[in-house]
């Protein structure tokens, strides 16, 4: 059996860490971290992701700025906001959450948020800096950095080994592909046009999988012994549950379990590490811009 990577308890011990962090940055300097999520429309899942992470930021101390917009604003008005928080001194990170509006232009808005704010890593230089050999962003993207911060502490040695990323989008696939690269995996991406996807994954040492299928994955596709980190959060109906639904990942992880050798649950895996990250980023930002003052 595989063991159960507690994607919770290793994001608890991290928290702790940043909020003794963030007492010390207030003690020294009389000044804490500040975050500012964006959020545009009612989307029902982003609107409970940003729930999330509004509160992670105010459990540990990091200021929050929430900036709630309607549906019909204007590319032209986001960006506004977005110059606002650029230019304001009390605000070190700046998330404009994913998906906007079809009428807003996500690269232009990403692009406005100023490179040293850029803690969710979308900025094209930072993604561009990511790609390159001998270069390094100022911010990886949270997600990414959740999946190989659990397999550090888990004791997963990524040089060498044969990873599969499947899923090949902006924010997981593409970024985590990127950063195994960098921590020199042999890294191949399955997508949706990949044919006979199980072949791949068979042969892979490190599994992540960002492909929004739940249960796509199933245990024979998994290779003895190998890591297998688990990013999908599908909701699927469930009337036993009060909520009528359930999240489950896009591993089937009472199969996947009896063959890997580490794996991630759904949920308790992934999804607190990732916000944790985005406080990391938050505070690393805010220590470079407050201690350079
Ligand atoms: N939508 C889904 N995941 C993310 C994320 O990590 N950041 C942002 N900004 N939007 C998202």
């Amino acid at each position: 059996m595989a063991t159960v990577i507690d994607g919770k308890a290793v994001a608890q011990t991290i928290r702790s860490e940043i909020t003794d962090e963030v007492r010390l940055l207030s003690e020294k300097y009389g000044k804490v971290p500040g975050l500012a999520v964006v959020i545009v429309g009612n989307r029902q899942d982003s609107e409970s992701y940003v729930r999330t992470k509004r509160k992670a930021c105010a459990d540990l101390g990091i200021k929050n700025f929430d900036i709630d917009l309607p549906e019909q604003i204007s590319e032209a008005e986001v960006i506004k906001h977005v110059h606002q928080l650029n230019a304001d001194p009390n605000v070190h990170g700046i998330l404009v959450q994913l998906p906007l509006p079809k009428h807003i232009n996500e690269e232009k808005v990403l692009t406005e948020i100023s490179l040293e704010k850029d803690v969710d890593g979308f900025h094209p230089l930072n993604i561009g800096k990511l790609a390159m050999k001998g270069r390094d962003p100022l911010f990886v993207p949270c997600t990414p950095k959740a999946c190989l911060e659990l397999l550090s502490r888990s004791g997963v040695s990524i040089k060498g080994k044969r990873a599969v990323v499947v899923g090949r989008s902006n924010i997981v696939g593409l970024p985590v592909s990127l950063l195994l690269l960098k921590a020199d995996a042999t890294v191949t991406i399955a997508h949706s046009h990949t044919s006979q996807p199980e072949d791949i994954i068979r042969e892979a040492d490190i599994v992540i999988a960002a492909a929004r299928q739940a249960k796509m994955i199933k245990g024979s596709w998994i290779k003895p012994g190998a890591a297998v980190i688990d990013v999908g959060t599908n909701s699927v109906d469930d009337p036993t549950r009060k909520a009528g639904y359930r999240l489950v990942g896009d591993v089937d992880f009472e199969e996947a379990s009896k063959v890997a050798g580490w794996i991630t649950p759904v949920p308790g895996g992934v999804g607190p590490m990732t916000v944790t990250m985005l406080l990391k980023n938050t505070l690393e930002s805010a220590k470079r811009s407050i201690e350079q003052n």
